[in-house]
């Protein structure tokens, strides 16, 4: 809608690099983003700069002299260049990117360049330890997207076996003009909470050691120029553990400049290297924004394009009705007959069976490893109720926990031992669950097995893929887990090549570009409460697009914030995301129903918007008040939200963001609207039939919406009028 699209399309990466009084320059030229790397044979690799695109012909060796000062009175005379692999060496006293010990002795590495080569995407740089013929490659690759993918491997060449203790995906010395950052930490029910501070000598530190980054997302990052609003992204594509570190140079041996480092945390002895192996990072990556809309809309273009792009080749994202917020445990098949017939009239397309429709599973405590559908429950199996869904135009969708055994299950009765754990000590339970050690080739084969039995006799559409508990002990078995996990998907996957597959971890318990290249959505949070749940998706929309975003509505009292909330707000946040409902329409009012069947209406009207679209984020000055707006093609779509009672009776007008100041777009506000604000509407005529506005009135002015009341919100619908 914007101009900014058409500028970046078409935009393939491009790389050179050169040569100046023997001194090398490799540069990458993304859509938004120009690297140049300095590299010294025989010496260090460096960051020389990292920003929006230069101009051809910028003279590479004036910009890494403009960066250079002379020797200060507390520095080595040699100053040490950390560079893209920071090493314990010459006065250097971060961490090390790669760390390795032979016969439990900590190697002193010393690596140097070796060689760099250009390909069409990618620069690897090459680096040895010749003391130790240790090899390392550090590949960057610049996708059409504009973000830069970082891994390294690192090569035994030499004749005595070494440990990787520690394995940066990515080290980057960060240029200084960003002086601050966004983290974000979370809890269950409670993922995703901001915060920002300034990058200060003490630096930061995040790591997690359950086997999955868990709900702390430590895993993403941001850092922030905060004179422009310029922001740099850092993440870790991997599904296990996670270690994200900041060190600044606080003693100035270096050049000032923050290291930071990402990177899958190991366990000690997770992995060896014989003479002749090698092993390779998972990938991190990185992505630069002029503010935060302009980082999210890089970030979705790239899981559109790279990370997952089977989820727009699966057609539109159907409406979800899923049974647990509706019946919880209390599955019969009756009840589930009548459920299916009351969500179907509403408009949904799909039916989520949700935990316990299987073996011995009343509740959370027993059966998970017995993939067999319960004889009590279902006695003439799953087929009349998927038969039943059909008839009701609803596709069928599963829930799963594959990873997961209970002690009180056929599974673990029969094979104790397949849980991860440490031999002859206690096998600590977490929700009465253990976890299946998928790296043995035995119970990957169970697993795969009881899955494809379930997959090739029923008509399944959609697994929910749960993971409810955190592996501890993890018993060195963190990276073997996740490698299996992925090798699983995959293998499902290619069987079953329509199945769409949700990651859910109790929520946001794991969610990353690794695990979301295996999957089709993921579950943002168990929390359904609209008002927690328009943070989350702020927070999430940060580095997703919304159509792999899950987001339904749930009934009200929320049963996990006890809050009432009117379902026309519910309905209203669900419909940024992959929309479902996850409560009893049964249970609804006449009235509720309506409101809702009329937000899935509109859901369906919009998601070819909302699911291709450009994400932007709206800021207002109340605090209660949060917007996003999804512009795309000659129509955009804007949810503002208030949660908090206003301080004033006006509040400030809403400005919208992403349109073209030039072009006159018609804005309505669609129906049906808040009731009590609605009331508040000056001329309700006017907005039913639109107004046209100009793209500078609209960003500039904004438009008056009654947003005193907390639990507000408003849909703005835009059409571009001129050509
Ligand atoms: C987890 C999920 C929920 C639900 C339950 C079922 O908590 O996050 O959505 O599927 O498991 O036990």
């Amino acid at each position: 809608m914007g101009a900014a699209l058409t500028e970046r399309q078409g935009r393939e990466p491009v790389l050179s690099a050169e040569t100046h009084a023997e001194k090398h320059y490799v540069r990458c030229d993304g859509s938004e983003v120009t690297l140049v790397f300095a590299l010294t044979k025989g010496g260090a690799a460096d960051l020389a700069y990292l920003g929006a695109r230069l101009p051809d012909g910028e003279n590479l060796a004036a910009l890494v002299a403009a960066q250079r000062r002379a020797l200060h009175e507390s520095q080595p005379d040699a100053p040490p260049v950390p560079g893209l692999l920071p090493e314990r060496k010459g006065g250097w006293s971060g961490t090390p990117a790669i760390e390795l010990s032979h016969n439990g002795q900590r190697i002193e590495t010393d690596f140097r360049v070796t060689d760099w080569a250009l390909h069409a995407k990618d620069v690897t740089i090459d680096f040895a330890d010749e003391r130790w013929q240790i090899g390392a490659r550090l590949t960057l690759e610049m996708q059409p997207s504009g973000v830069v993918d970082s891994s390294l491997t690192v090569f035994n060449y030499g004749k005595v076996e070494v440990t990787v203790d520690r394995l940066a995906s990515i080290a980057l010395p960060v240029p200084a003009r960003f002086t601050e950052m966004t983290s974000f930490s979370g809890r269950w029910a409670g993922e995703m909470q901001e915060s920002r501070r300034s990058i200060g000598p003490e630096g930061f530190a995040r790591s997690s050691a359950i086997g999955k980054q868990g709900f702390g997302g430590g895993n993403w990052l941001l850092l922030h120029d905060p004179d422009t609003g310029e922001t740099l992204d850092a993440h870790l594509e991997w599904s296990g553990d996670y270690e994200t570190l900041i060190e600044c140079d606080a003693q100035g041996a270096g050049d000032g400049r923050a290291m930071l480092q990402m990177g899958a945390r190991y366990d000690r002895g997770e992995i060896v290297l014989k003479p002749g192996d090698a092993y390779d990072s998972p990938a991190a990556s990185l992505a630069l924004g002029s503010d935060r809309s302009t980082l999210a809309q890089t970030l979705q273009r790239e899981v559109r394009e790279n990370v997952a792009p089977m989820v727009a080749a699966n057609g539109p994202r159907l409406v979800h009705c899923n049974s647990w917020e509706a019946v919880g445990f209390d599955l019969s098949q009756p009840d589930l007959f009548e459920l299916a017939r009351s969500a179907a009239a509403l408009g949904i397309e799909r039916f989520v069976l949700d935990d316990g429709w299987f073996a011995g599973r009343r509740d959370d405590t027993s059966s998970l490893g017995d993939w067999i559908v319960s004889s009590d429950v279902f006695p003439a199996g799953l087929t009349p109720l998927i038969d039943h869904f059909h008839a009701n135009g609803m596709d069928f969708g599963l829930w799963v926990e594959p990873e997961m055994v209970s002690p009180d299950s056929d599974l673990y009765r029969a094979h104790p031992d397949w849980c991860i754990h440490i031999e002859s000590a206690a096998q600590p339970t977490m929700r009465s669950q253990l976890v299946l050690d998928l790296s043995r080739e035995d119970v990957w084969e169970y697993v795969f097995d009881r899955l494809e039995a379930l997959l090739s006799t029923h008509p399944i559409a959609y697994l929910k893929w749960d993971h409810n508990r955190d592996l501890f002990p993890v018993a060195g078995r963190g990276m073997a887990q996740t490698e299996a996990l992925y090798r699983l998907l995959g293998a499902i996957r290619s069987d079953f090549p329509q199945l769409e597959i949700e990651s859910c971890s109790s929520g946001g318990g794991r969610i990353d570009y690794g695990v979301l290249s295996h999957t089709h959505r993921v579950w943002p949070s168990d929390n359904n409460d609209p008002i927690e749940r328009l943070r989350i998706i702020r927070a999430w929309s940060q580095f997703l697009p919304l159509e792999v975003l899950g987001s339904h509505v749930g009934p009200s009292p929320n049963p996990i914030t006890g809050r009432r909330t009117a379902m026309d707000f519910r309905a209203k946040v669900a419909l940024f995301g992959h929309m479902g409902v996850e409560a009893d329409p049964r249970a609804m009012s006449e009235d509720e129903r309506r409101v809702l069947a009329a937000h899935i209406a509109l859901y369906k009207e919009w998601r070819g918007v909302l699911h291709a679209g450009e994400l932007w984020r709206l800021e207002h000055p109340d605090p209660g008040i949060s917007g996003l707006m999804v512009t795309h093609e000659a129509k955009a779509l804007a949810l503002i939200a208030q949660t908090r009672f206003a301080a004033q009776f006006d509040v400030a007008p809403v400005r919208l963001a992403g349109l073209d100041p030039q072009a006159r777009y018609r804005v309505t506000l669609p129906e049906p609207w808040p009731a009590k604000a609605s009331g508040y509407l000056a001329e309700p005529e006017r907005w039913r039939e639109g107004m046209a506005l100009s793209g500078r009135a609209l960003m500039t002015q904004g438009l008056a919406l009654p947003l005193t009341y907390p639990e507000t919100a408003w849909l703005i619908a835009l059409e571009r009028l001129d050509p």
